[in-house]
């Protein structure tokens, strides 16, 4: 959202919230959230919830537009936000295919958001470079969402991951959460370390060596004096790991094929594995899964990915409702 935009915006129609929190903002990363702010959204989640349980959708954002744009590949981040907006009465443009776009035809990103927002009331942009979603609100007079800006940020999935750890273990406080995989280029896991950073949380990231976490953010994490341990051997921390988080080693990533093929093997979640690991353990993944965590780990009741999903569309609804002037 441009900060030299008239507050509030002309173009955001009466009837709206305008004392709401969050009320036409943008959400680009996860620094722009204090623990109260999360406490809210997570409260709006769980009243989402209820009304999906009890009634499905409702009209709370009846005759608002969302323009969901995405210039990589989605499946969970797009319909979640489409299924969001949908139960809550309003409606999508959906922008997946972007070379059927103009797009395709060279169009800028800040002429392809200026266009969408004469449209739309909000914007969830996923892009691949980094910091495409700041630019993005530069020039967009509407809220943009950031659903993942190359290997930046994924701030909307670090929301759902804290809320999935909120419900599944019932705290966040005096956990130690142990991220897997491909730490370099995974954006949810960069999101995921800063949010869990504002709670007293021990921290294990275990990579290979050539995808390890950026040291930029474990400097980050020193400022804010979070306990953290690097490995490349998840045997060393999985008895004392309260949260797994797998992730999958970022294929279009990589420009060199026979590095990933080194790597993209490294871990593999089975069973066996599992009993190593506390019983009450919640094992996490952000999806899609390229064969991390095997089929035969899905009936076990710590595997909480596809609960995690279902938790996402409760907070999407919940931000785009906070962001639409409406929670
Ligand atoms: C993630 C992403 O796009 O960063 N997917 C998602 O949004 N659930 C993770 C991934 O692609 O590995």
């Amino acid at each position: 959202m441009n900060a030299n935009r008239p507050q509030p915006s002309p173009h955001l129609p009466l009837g709206d919230r305008r004392d709401a929190p969050f009320y036409g903002r943008d959400i680009l990363e996860v620094a722009q959230f204090r623990r109260a702010d999360l406490s809210h959204i997570f409260g709006v989640a769980r009243e989402m919830r209820e009304m999906v349980l009890r009634v499905g959708s409702f009209d709370l954002l009846k005759g608002k537009i969302l323009a969901s744009l995405f210039y990589e590949p989605s499946t969970r981040t797009a319909s979640s936000f489409t299924a969001a907006m949908e139960r809550l009465g309003g409606s999508v443009i959906p922008i997946s295919e972007v070379r059927y776009s103009s797009v395709s035809k060279g169009e800028s990103l800040p002429d392809t958001v200026r266009t969408l927002e004469c449209y739309a009331d909000v914007i969830v942009l996923r892009h691949p470079e980094v910091g495409a979603a700041k630019l993005a609100a530069k020039y967009a007079r509407k809220p943009i969402i950031n659903a993942g800006d190359g290997v930046g940020e994924h701030p909307t999935q670090a929301l759902l991951d804290l809320f999935t750890i909120i419900e599944e273990a019932g705290r966040i406080d005096g956990l130690t959460v142990t991220l897997l995989g491909d730490l370099k280029n995974g954006r949810t896991v960069h999101s995921l370390a800063r949010l869990l950073s504002m709670y007293d949380v021990k921290l294990n990231f275990v990579s290979p060596e050539s995808l390890a976490f950026p040291e930029k953010i474990l400097r980050e994490l020193d400022e804010k004096g979070i306990a953290w341990e690097a490995h490349t051997e998840l045997e060393a921390v999985l008895p004392r790991s309260d949260v797994l988080y797998v992730t999958r080693v970022q294929k279009e990533r990589f420009s060199d094929p026979a590095h990933y093929a080194r790597v993209k093997d490294a871990y593999v979640i089975s069973p066996e594995t599992l009993t190593h690991a506390r019983p009450r353990m919640v094992l996490m993944h952000p999806l899609p899964r390229v064969g991390e965590i095997t089929m035969e780990v899905d009936n076990d009741p710590r595997a909480a990915y596809f609960r995690q999903m279902e938790y996402g569309m409760y907070v999407r609804m919940a931000l785009l409702a906070m962001v639409l002037g409406k929670a």
